[in-house]
């Protein structure tokens, strides 16, 4: 994620903005530096991904997982890299503020907040906006408008899934390549580590009958919601579990007989190899004693060295860019 926290903060910082203090403050996609920088009395903060969250909270912030409430004297919108999702908490931001209420929304140059700007300023006056932390910062008075849920998107095999979700609008080619080499004979629990919205763990269900149950661990929450949604309408015969849950940082108190995973690979633009080593470590803490794991993931990250503390590991395939991983503890 590219933090504009800075970049938010920033004209609260040299006075062109205030925060109101007669009522509550929405922060969409907040971050601790944005909650901690505000100085306000009353914050709700919404974070989606569970790892930020479970830092929010322990910041003593008030952290919701989705937007809820209305009439908040200030909506501010930390955006992303993906542009209809910008959109959707734009919308949010104005449908949730009272007659107005100011809606703050910064993001970072390369994730296009300048474009965004500009499609903000076609249909309402910009009351301000400042450029700063190679971001930069609007701010309109909303309406109060109600906005739609996301529209969600059908991706071939009868799955759905909404904009922002890793690979949201199609199967991920790594994560079939995997499905592809998963060996039919999976048998008992199987969890799925950072599940997204549920492919794999459908994949699982189709090709091995001895599978008695399957749980997802994601940590977006709308991931979670669309994978939940999707395993009770691919796999109803199975018996599943979707969980909102930090791999890398929680305990799931369980124990599978195999795991299926792809793990995330960058937290900013760049690939970052540590989130998918914590994630195997994760694995082996809850595998079985001879349980199995199987990974995709591109061909030059390196896990294979985080593998060698299994009792087994080898490379199965590699092609397309991609390599899928099997190991035994
Ligand atoms: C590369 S995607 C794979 C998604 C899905 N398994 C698939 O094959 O389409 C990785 C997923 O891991 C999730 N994730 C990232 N960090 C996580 C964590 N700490 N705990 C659980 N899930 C995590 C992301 O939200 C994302 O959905």
């Amino acid at each position: 994620m590219t933090d504009a926290s800075l970049t938010l903060l920033h004209p609260f910082e040299t006075g062109s903005l205030e925060v109101p203090g007669d009522g509550p403050i929405l922060i969409l996609n907040a971050t601790e530096t944005a909650v901690r920088g505000l100085k306000a009395d009353e914050v709700t903060a919404v974070q989606d991904f569970r790892p930020d969250y479970l830092r929010l909270e322990r910041a003593g912030a008030h952290v919701l997982p989705e937007p809820a409430g209305e009439g908040y004297a200030m909506a501010l919108v930390l955006c992303g890299r993906h542009r209809a999702l910008n959109e959707h908490w734009l919308a949010e931001a104005n449908a949730r503020v009272r007659p107005s209420g100011l809606v703050v929304v910064a993001g970072s140059k390369t994730d296009g907040i300048d474009s965004l700007k500009k499609r903000v300023a076609a249909q309402t006056e910009l009351l301000g906006q400042a450029s700063k932390h190679h971001g930069k910062v609007f701010w309109f008075s909303g309406n109060g408008t109600p906005t739609d849920a996301l529209p969600s998107v059908e991706v071939e095999g009868g799955f759905r899934t909404v904009p922002g979700l890793f690979s949201h609008d199609r199967i991920d080619a790594g994560s079939q390549l995997l499905a592809e080499h998963i060996p039919d004979d999976l048998f008992g629990a199987v969890a799925d580590l950072g599940a997204g919205w549920g492919y794999l763990s459908v994949a699982v269900t189709q090709k091995c009958r001895k599978v008695k149950r399957i749980d997802l661990f994601e940590a977006s929450f709308a991931a979670a919601r669309s994978a939940e949604a999707n395993m009770k309408a691919l796999a109803p015969g199975v018996e599943s579990r979707t969980r909102w849950f930090d791999v890398t940082s929680e305990d799931a108190k369980a124990l599978y007989d195999a795991i299926v995973m792809n793990p995330p690979f960058h937290t900013g633009r760049k690939g970052d190899p540590d989130i998918g080593i914590a994630m195997i470590e994760a694995a082996k803490q809850l595998l079985k004693p001879g349980g199995k794991l199987l990974m995709v993931a591109n061909s030059h990250l390196p896990y294979e060295a985080a593998l060698k503390s299994f009792s087994q590991s080898r490379e199965l395939v590699r092609t397309g860019g991609f390599k899928v991983l099997g190991a035994r503890k």
